[in-house]
């Protein structure tokens, strides 16, 4: 992997989030780790600290065992791997952790680096470090219905807002 700039990314955010979907990690060797599938998030900017650097936004609901991780830690990474390793996401996105190594049953390969944990199979991984953490609040839905359809059960997300550190790519 190599690490490049911002200004070198190509890619439309809204097929690569929304439909290949990406792996949330956070951890690392000596703690521990755990990561898990998502397709909801956001790529852009707010705040402006960093030199301008870019903010990813995740969403996590609090059954996850991931959100244990992501809580604890200052960093998280985001992975984003090409179709073949679409099955596998699949995999990561059904099964907990909590479980079983969930990672050794699809194979993937553990980078321990920057605080974090991300993966030697990704094409590219996004190096986050948490600036902002808050829950969605019920009183928040001006559309009632999107609340209702995707939390008959009130256990709404947390979202996270990471500024990205580092950008890295496959070689
Ligand atoms: C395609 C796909 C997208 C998902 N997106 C999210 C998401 O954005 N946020 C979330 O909390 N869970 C999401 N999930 C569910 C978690 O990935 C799933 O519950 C996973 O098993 C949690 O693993 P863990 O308990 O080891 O953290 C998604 C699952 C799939 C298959």
């Amino acid at each position: 992997m190599r690490e490049i700039a911002f200004s070198e990314l190509n890619f439309n955010p809204f097929s690569l989030i929304a439909e290949d979907w990406m792996l949330v990690t956070a951890g690392t060797q000596e703690t521990g780790y755990n990561t898990m599938t998502a397709s909801w998030g956001h790529l852009g900017s707010i705040w402006g600290h960093g030199g301008g650097k870019a903010t990813a936004v995740i969403y996590v609901r609090p059954q996850r065992y991931t959100k244990e991780f992501v809580d604890r830690e200052s960093m998280f990474s985001l992975c984003f791997f090409d179709k073949e390793y679409h099955n596998a996401l699949g995999y990561l996105g059904s099964h907990s952790g909590r479980d079983g190594d969930k990672v050794a049953h699809v194979g993937m390969t553990p980078v321990f680096s920057d605080n974090t944990t991300y993966f030697a199979e990704a094409k590219l991984v996004l190096v986050c470090r948490k600036l902002y953490q808050a829950p969605i609040l019920e009183s928040g839905f001006v559309d009632r219905q999107v609340m209702e359809d995707c939390y008959p059960k009130r256990d709404f997300h947390d979202l996270y807002i990471g500024q990205i550190e580092k950008v890295l790519i496959a070689d």
